[in-house]
Order: structure tokens, then C-alpha cells, then sequence
């Protein structure tokens, strides 16, 4: 048995995975690329794994992808990158090759790596590196992870980098043929202000693009190496110009300890699509015990909302993913009085409704156990004005990380709409479009599976519906 595995969630074989990369939609394929490690569940040179999909539900595993050339610029590792279609029919992907296994001496450059043409295989392109490094010494923390886009007529090419005095910086590059890049300036920097809501560090990594009608937001994935637990996702609202980036607030794009370098792509129905790494919150020894590690969001549709912030939402066809209804109830809750809503919750997807009405909070328990001694619970906290995942309960087990988790929620209303997806250990929540929270839970018992609700301290409704959830990789 596989307690902790997702099924609807892409998951290497075994091994380790961290980022998706080179996404794209490709011939009525949806590709999904990752940053793989097949030989143990903690992370070392990375290859790239692949997996492939029509319908964005069911993904089929494919063999390794892209893999380091002996002696080549990525020797030491194919790190993070995306995947663009050259205009001339062929896709292509752009990565950060890397030479020195030890992080202080790395050689991080910009790659590039024809696709077969059923993607299937990446072949490192003879004249790699394509940037080789970065444009300034200030650049003392890296330079990788490229996201390469066309506009006005040229390849765009924004790089991760960071300066330990000073902050995050993004670098731009631009092309005519993707193979000769010449250096366009610093696309936008950071100010290392630890006195920030949203302290972005000292390195930012896997910057990604979301444009849009009400602005753009640029996403970067923060690195912080005094302190790793402080590993965060910013988005920052603003617009794109000429000059480079100009930033005018920033948010959180999730509020999950277990998001991370995600990556975005768009597709031929012009929407964006993001999927983001699903880090463990469970030691590497737990790890190497279960026989792989990390595991991908489901993709989600992301969009720059009229406040210039991002809006995220599983993608219309994740419905596909809703197998043998469990409950399509509307609930009226007394004060502390506990309905539970299924004993088959350990792959679940529940939609509620909630209508607080004199309630305080509402608290949905998931992966509960028949004593209730293991619980991870949802708790929309209209006093606190927020939603949050408690997990100090999630596990008996002492190898997990078991923080509370939380997002904002405007009391004024006392609605919510919540969108829960459980897959075995992963948990992603949805509050209105406005808000995930991507996190763990590692329940040690085989009948931590229950979920149910409860109102505190007044009375609420809920709308609940719940889903079996289907298997969906092979
Ligand atoms: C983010 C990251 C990227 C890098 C990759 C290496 O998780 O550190 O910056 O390209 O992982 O696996």
C-alpha cells in the first residue's frame, strides 16, 4: 500500500522531483517537463521527466527527456527552463545548463535543446551555451531558470539572479533566432528589505510571466539562503515596459509552505495555465522510505485580476477528475454540532459554499481518523479574518512538519466559497479565486480518510458537494 501517493497529481515513478518545466501545448498534447532526479528521493543533477496529456486530466509517464551532456554546459545538471515553439515548427527548450557540482562554484548559462518531433527527446543544441553567464559580477547568487517569450517582433528572455547585498534581480536578454543573445538590461530588482510583508530575499528564481488586460505580474520564486524554510512564491503586480519591470504591489501566489517554482504557460485557448512544485514537508529518510518525493499541483488557470493581483482556479477540465459523488448536501449547522460529510476522503474534491451567519468560524476536518486523534482541518475564522489549514493534529507520526497555514479572508460578507482537492498527502485549497493554499498532510493510520464539518459558536450553511477522486496518471 501507498498512503501518502497521489493519483491525480503528477508524481515521478520514484525518485525525487522538484519544478515543472517547458510547458507547452503541442500538436493537441498537453507536455509537462520536471526537474528529476530518478536515482534517490533527494535532490542531485537534474534531468528532465516528462509526461503528457490531452485533456490536462489523465497524463501518461514518459522516459527521461533531457538528460546532461558529458563535458557539455550542463554537465553538472539540466536546471530549470521553458519551452517555446521556434516559429518555424519546431519546439524548443530553454534551460539553465550547469557545470560544478559544488553550489558556490557553479557555472550556471543558458541552454537550448531541440525537441524530437514527438517531444519525447530534448537534444542539447551544438552551440550551447547560448548566454554564457551573467552580465555583471554583482550577480553573486546565480543566474538561471530562463522564461523566454516573442514580442515586437523579438525573443524575450527574463534570467533568476541575485546579489547577497542588495536583493533579487531579473536580467533580459533579447533575440532574432533564440541562438545570439544580446544583454538588454536589468528587468527589475529587488531591495533585500527583510521590513517587507513579502521580504523577497536575496535570489530570485523561476521568474515567470502573466500578462493581462488589468496589468502583468511577474512571479518569482524567492530564495532566502540564511534561512530555507523562508522559501516563498511573489507575485508582483505591475506592467511589462520597455525599460523593464515596473512593480506596484505584491502578493502572495499561494499560501502554502509546499508551493514552489511554478511555471506557467499559454495555451491555445489563450489561457494561462500554472503548475507548481508540491515540495515534502516530511524528512528525506521518510522520503527514501516511501520511494519518491515531491509531486506537482494540478494545473491551474491563472489571471491578473482588476486589483493588478493574480486569480487562480483548478482548470475547467480538472472536473473530469470527479468520479463516484459522495454528498450533495445543503446543511443547516448548529453551534457545535459535527456532520460528517464522508469516510472515503483520503482522494477527495469538495466544493462548500459557507454562509457564516452568526457563526465565528466553520471547520472542515480532512484525512480524520474514526478517534479523531489525527485531523488537518480547514477553519474559515471570521474573527481572525481568515482561512486557515491547521495541521498540528495532521499526523502522529513526528517526521512531518506540521504548521498552520493562512490566508486573509474579509469578514464583512460571511460568504465563502471553498474548492478542497485531497489527493492521499497533498492538499490544495481554493478560497474564491482570490486565494490556494498548497500543503501536506501525512496521516499515519489507513482509516485517517473521514472529512466533516462543524459550525463554532453560532449557527451557518453550507452547500457541500464531494467527489471520489479518480485516478488519473498512468
Ligand atoms: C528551484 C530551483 C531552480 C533550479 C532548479 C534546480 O526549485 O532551485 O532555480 O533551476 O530548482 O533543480
Amino acid at each position: 500500500m501507498k498512503p501518502n501517493r497521489p493519483r491525480a497529481h503528477l508524481t515521478a515513478p520514484s525518485g525525487w522531483i522538484n519544478d515543472p518545466n517547458g510547458l507547452i501545448e503541442w500538436q493537441g498534447h498537453y507536455h509537462v517537463y520536471y526537474q528529476y532526479n530518478p536515482f534517490s528521493c533527494e535532490w542531485d543533477t537534474p534531468y528532465w521527466g516528462h509526461a503528457v496529456s490531452t485533456d490536462l486530466v489523465h497524463w501518461r509517464q514518459m522516459p527521461v527527456a533531457l538528460r546532461p551532456t558529458p563535458g557539455g554546459p550542463d554537465a553538472d545538471g539540466c536546471f530549470s527552463g521553458c519551452m517555446v515553439d521556434d516559429g518555424n515548427g519546431a519546439p524548443i527548450a530553454v534551460y539553465t545548463g550547469v557545470v560544478g557540482a559544488d553550489e558556490d562554484m557553479r557555472v550556471e548559462t543558458t541552454c537550448l535543446a531541440r525537441a524530437s518531433e514527438d517531444l519525447t527527446r530534448l537534444r542539447a543544441h551544438a552551440a550551447n551555451p547560448v548566454v554564457d553567464g551573467p552580465p555583471s559580477p554583482e550577480a553573486t547568487e546565480g543566474f538561471r531558470d530562463p522564461f523566454v517569450w516573442f514580442e515586437d517582433g523579438r525573443w524575450q528572455q527574463i534570467v533568476g539572479s541575485g546579489s547577497r547585498d542588495v536583493g533579487g534581480i531579473i536580467y533580459r536578454y533579447v533575440s532574432d533566432d533564440l541562438l545570439r543573445w544580446e544583454y538588454a538590461g536589468v528587468f527589475h530588482r529587488g531591495v533585500g528589505d527583510r521590513h517587507d510583508t513579502h521580504d523577497t530575499g536575496i535570489m530570485w528564481e523561476c521568474p515567470q510571466l502573466v500578462r493581462g488586460e488589468d496589468g502583468d505580474v511577474l512571479i518569482i520564486s524567492v530564495l532566502d539562503r540564511e534561512d530555507p524554510s523562508r522559501r516563498k512564491v511573489v507575485g508582483l503586480a505591475g506592467e511589462v515596459t520597455p525599460e523593464g519591470f515596473v512593480e506596484k504591489s505584491r502578493h502572495l501566489v499561494d499560501h502554502g509552505s509546499a508551493f514552489y517554482a511554478p511555471a506557467v504557460m499559454r495555451d491555445r485557448r489563450g489561457r494561462t495555465l500554472l503548475w507548481g512544485w508540491i515540495t515534502e514537508s516530511q524528512t528525506p529518510t521518510a522520503c527514501t522510505r516511501q520511494g519518491w518525493a515531491g509531486t506537482l499541483t494540478l494545473p491551474r488557470e491563472v489571471w491578473v485580476g482588476p486589483d493588478g493581483a493574480l486569480r487562480s482556479r483548478p482548470a475547467a477540465e480538472l472536473a473530469g477528475l470527479r468520479g463516484t459523488p459522495l454528498l450533495e448536501a445543503g446543511l443547516d449547522l448548529a453551534a457545535g454540532e459535527r456532520h460528517p460529510l464522508t469516510e472515503a476522503g483520503a482522494h477527495l474534491w469538495l466544493e462548500a459554499d459557507l454562509r457564516l451567519d452568526d457563526a465565528d468560524a466553520v471547520r472542515i476536518e480532512l484525512l480524520a481518523s474514526p478517534d479523531r486523534r489525527e485531523h488537518t482541518d480547514l477553519v474559515v475564522d471570521r474573527r481572525a479574518g481568515e482561512v486557515r489549514l491547521e495541521r498540528g493534529a495532521s499526523s502522529r507520526s513526528q517526521a512531518a512538519e506540521t504548521a498552520t497555514e493562512r490566508c486573509a479572508f474579509d469578514p464583512s460578507s460571511g460568504r465563502v466559497g471553498l474548492t478542497v482537492v485531497v489527493d492521499a498527502s497533498t492538499i490544495e485549497v481554493f478560497v474564491g479565486e482570490e486565494a490556494a493554499i498548497t500543503s501536506r498532510a501525512y496521516p499515519t493510520g489507513p482509516t485517517s480518510t473521514a472529512a466533516a464539518i462543524t459550525a463554532e459558536g453560532g449557527r451557518a450553511c453550507a452547500e457541500v458537494a464531494c467527489w471520489e477522486l479518480l485516478a488519473a496518471i498512468s
